[in-house]
């Protein structure tokens, strides 16, 4: 097979998963030509680490987003990666689609209905013509964890589901973060029911292998911004964390002691003003930190779901009501977190070694319980890296094509859209305080 090339756009933080495996259990596959992004300081921190680790490799050409038609008539690349802002990836999509180029695109597919219009359109355009694919990444299907609960589900072991309880806890590192930069803004991420919460509803789609027809939401921002900071008390805030005098304030994120934060954001700002650091108690925020929906699926199952952004523990638990038993998971990912001793990685349990960290322990656990039988626990397989091993087996099934997967995990456009009007119609209920059916947004919810 001829070698492949590729094209990234987007070089920020998340890019780094997919450069790393072009670099490492994928090279064999082809390699990176080109790096579309805002900002040149990005583009070059990313070709730093690709030289480090293999100085023979072909310089990666850059463009700015206004050059993309350019990036494609001369770098021909077979496919192009998508880990740009949310709020664009469907100008990626359609653009590499519209040229039959493969995209593989990060979660959120997109953020909006019109977005979802104009993927649907160039989607099936291309499948008639040059078969050109699209794959969302939903990286978190193929935790061990949550593929085991697919096929307990699957397997018929609780019957047929009725109802489903999910409670997502995003502790004050992980939850924090998105009120730092341009996830604030629902115009960028469509908030976190849109940002975040898509992986959990694209879980629940795939769990239940249902599709969801109704939505309804309440929630605010009760925490995070100026105001609920003014009415703490918590006293002048500055814009930034680096102007914050007092150095210990758990709320600060440190740009210059952590190497990748000062050379992707910090050393960039002169490009574009890109601020990494903005304090989460200031405003300008407009996405919420509190969420509670109700969501009803096709098949005639219903959800109760919470999201919450300032938990003092990071992690989550659903339970499945179903016709011959229950089936629970619950996943502490991170146990507590220390005022003085935090990271970004919510996968870096640094607190574990804390004396009262017995009470909640990092780990997970699958129980399951049919009627009139005694509850017990399904054993998790082990995997390693990211996700438990689920980062190792999305790469893969992305870069080398599916493997035959009786759970099914690779996510076509679909799946992106069914996860992601969830978000959106949650957003249109906080708007306007009633239900929506999702069939009103006038998109599809199944291929045609
Ligand atoms: N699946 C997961 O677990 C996971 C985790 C993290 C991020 N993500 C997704 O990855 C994407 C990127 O997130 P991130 O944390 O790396 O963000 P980031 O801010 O670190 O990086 C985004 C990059 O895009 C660039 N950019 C901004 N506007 C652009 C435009 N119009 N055209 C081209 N480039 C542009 C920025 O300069 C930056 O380099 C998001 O969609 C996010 O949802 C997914």
């Amino acid at each position: 097979m001829a070698p492949k090339k590729y094209a990234l756009a987007g070089t920020g933080s998340r890019a780094e998963m997919y450069v790393d495996a072009l670099l490492g259990p994928h090279a064999d596959l082809g390699s990176l030509v080109a790096f579309v992004d805002t900002n040149e300081h990005r583009m070059s921190y990313h070709d730093a680490r690709i030289a480090a680790r293999r100085p023979d490799a072909q310089p990666t050409r850059h463009y700015s987003p206004e050059r993309l038609g350019e990036m494609f008539d001369v770098e021909r690349p077979d496919a192009l990666i998508v880990t740009t802002p949310d709020y664009t990836h469907a100008h990626y999509v359609t653009a590499a689609l519209d040229r039959g180029v493969d995209v593989i695109c990060e979660k959120p597919m997109t953020t909006s209905v019109q977005g979802i219009a104009d993927i649907v359109r160039s989607a099936r355009r291309v499948k008639e013509q040059s078969g050109a694919n699209l794959v969302v990444t939903f990286n978190y299907r193929y935790s061990p964890r949550n593929s085991v609960l697919k096929d307990i589900i699957q397997s018929g072991k609780i019957g047929k589901v009725t109802s489903v309880h999910f409670e997502w806890c995003l502790d004050t590192v992980h939850g924090a973060d998105y009120f730092r930069r341009w996830h604030r803004n629902k115009a960028n991420s469509g908030g976190l029911l849109v940002h975040k919460s898509t992986h959990h509803f694209d879980l629940v789609n795939w769990w239940l292998g249902d599709v969801p027809e109704t939505v309804y939401a309440q929630g605010g921002l009760r925490f995070y911004g100026a105001q609920n900071a003014a009415e703490r008390g918590l006293g002048e805030r500055p814009e930034l964390s680096r102007d914050n005098p007092n150095r210990n304030d758990p709320f600060n994120l440190d740009l210059e002691a952590d190497p990748k934060l000062r050379g992707l954001y910090l050393e960039a700002e002169a490009d574009d003003g890109y601020l990494r650091d903005r304090d989460v108690f200031t405003e300008g925020i407009d996405i919420e930190d509190n969420l509670s929906l109700v969501v009803g699926y096709r098949g005639g199952a219903s959800m109760a779901y919470t999201l919450v952004a300032h938990s003092p523990w990071e992690g989550y638990r659903v339970a499945f009501n179903g016709t011959e038993g229950r089936v629970e998971i619950e996943v502490v990912e991170r146990g507590s977190v220390s005022p003085d001793k935090h990271t970004l990685d919510p996968s870096v349990a640094e607190d574990s070694e804390r004396p009262d960290e017995n009470v909640r322990p990092e780990g997970q656990r699958i129980i399951l319980q049919r009627l009139w039988e005694p509850a017990h626990e399904v054993p998790i397989p082990e995997g390693t890296g990211g996700h438990g091993g689920g980062d190792a087996m999305l790469l893969s099934d992305v870069f080398r094509g599916p493997a035959s997967d009786p759970l099914s995990r690779q996510a076509g456009y679909i799946d992106g859209i069914r996860s992601v009007l969830v978000g959106v119609g949650a957003n249109e209920s906080l708007r306007t305080g009633q239900a929506v059916r999702l069939a009103d947004f006038g998109v599809p919810l199944d291929d045609a």
